[in-house]
């Protein structure tokens, strides 16, 4: 019986390949971190033409193109000067979270498609003006959720929309790291005017977009939620790097959120999520279905990601069975390529977004009601247009 479940969900590849002789004229603004990760991807799509980039900070724009041996792409300071000098085809908007509404939407204005990182930005607020700016102008934005490109992932959404768990009514996710603030490469996740929100911009909403995406994205109504900052503002955190006191004064953003959420279709979403807690993990993924319920395993450092099989709960002829799905082999690169490419593809060939900001705004919706609630200290409901 299992077998039969596990096949029935088996789906078939297919290898695109690219068409090189209409290419693409693609930007990327903000050449920090994660620009590395798109430089890559889009060096290895021969209708890709990188012709300039941006940064705020002087000469970074230049040293990032050096690096990665982009030749004859221009350097910009600013985004704005960027779009002014540039007739692009697309952009890939890296920038921390601060930024990215105001670089989407100048870019959108510009006639241009938007790569926008995850998250899609700060605020609720920000999320309408994007959507209305996209809307105006007739181009796409796909927001950079690259774990919807992994096979593992795919068959949690293939298992969901398939029906077999009856009438979902409960969802547990979030996810969380014993230690993992991340400041790799300077402290842009940390600073209120920078990552301007925290674990919940970072890997909250990457647990919400796992579980909504699986489901359709059914909008949110009401959030009750909490946040703290009890390791980032701790000097003994922050042991072992150069200027612990510096760090813990600059730390302005939540570590952990936790929030109580109520879906169209009374379906309760219970979430949390730690950048740093005193336990290994903040437990499993679970959607409760009144005919069977599905665990997705997490991982000790949570960012998306899947940690072993999924295991389908079912009870068949009275015996009660558990179907493991054998967790597929993924790499973060190939997520990236995938995420980077069907955008590319959405904008040649005129398709429309793969990861849409008519869902992702309700993703932020709830980032930004659980701040929100969190402030008021009590549930709060959400208030979202149709755009
Ligand atoms: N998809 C993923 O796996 C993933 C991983 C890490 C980070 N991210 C996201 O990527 C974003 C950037 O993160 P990062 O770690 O690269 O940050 P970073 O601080 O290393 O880089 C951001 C860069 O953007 C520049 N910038 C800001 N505003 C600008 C503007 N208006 N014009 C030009 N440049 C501007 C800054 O000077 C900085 O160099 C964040 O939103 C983060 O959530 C995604």
């Amino acid at each position: 019986m299992s077998e039969e479940i596990v096949n029935a969900f088996k789906e078939k590849h297919e290898e695109n390949v690219i068409d090189a002789s209409k290419k693409l004229k693609v930007g990327i603004i903000g050449t920090g971190w994660i620009a590395e990760a798109h430089v890559q991807q889009y060096k290895k799509m021969p209708d890709v033409e990188l012709v300039a980039m941006a940064d705020l900070i002087e000469g970074k724009a230049e040293a990032f193109c050096k690096k990665f041996e982009v030749e004859g792409a221009r350097c910009y300071r600013s985004h704005t000067e960027l779009l002014a000098n540039e007739k692009l085809d697309a952009v890939s908007v890296c920038t921390y979270n601060s930024t990215h509404a105001e670089c989407t939407i100048d870019a959108l204005k510009a006639g241009v498609h938007v790569l926008l990182e995850k998250p899609m930005c700060v605020t609720l607020e920000e999320a309408i003006a994007i959507r209305k700016a996209e809307k105006e102008s007739g181009k796409i934005v796909s927001v950079g959720f690259q774990p919807r490109f992994n096979e593992n992932m795919k068959m949690v959404k293939k298992i969901v929309q398939s029906g077999v768990l009856g009438k979902i009514y409960y969802i547990q996710t979030g996810g969380g790291r014993r230690r993992g603030i991340p400041v790799p490469y300077g402290t842009s996740f940390i600073e209120k005017d920078k990552g301007a929100i925290g674990a919940l911009g970072d890997i909250g909403c990457y647990s919400l977009d796992m579980v909504l995406n699986a489901m359709g994205y059914p909008k949110p109504l009401s959030v009750s939620g909490y946040t703290s900052d009890f390791f980032g503002k701790s000097r003994e955190y922050w042991k072992g790097v150069e200027r612990p006191e510096e760090y813990a004064d600059i730390f302005a953003v939540d570590d952990f959120a936790a929030a109580f959420v109520r879906l169209e279709g009374d379906v309760i979403l219970d979430f949390r999520i730690g950048w740093a807690m005193n336990l290994d993990t903040s437990g499993d993924t679970i959607i409760y279905g009144t005919n069977a319920s599905l665990r997705i395993p997490s991982t000790e450092c949570w960012n998306g990601g899947i940690g072993g099989n999924l295991k389908l709960y079912q009870t068949i002829a009275g015996e009660e069975v558990c179907t493991e799905f054998e967790q597929k082999k993924s790499s973060f690169a190939d997520d990236f390529y995938n995420k980077a490419r069907s955008f590319l593809d959405a904008v040649k060939y005129g398709g429309t977004s793969p990861v849409p900001t008519s869902e992702i705004i309700y993703n932020q919706a709830i980032l930004d009601g659980i701040n929100k609630s969190a402030k008021l200290g009590k549930e709060i409901t959400l208030d979202i247009p149709e755009i």
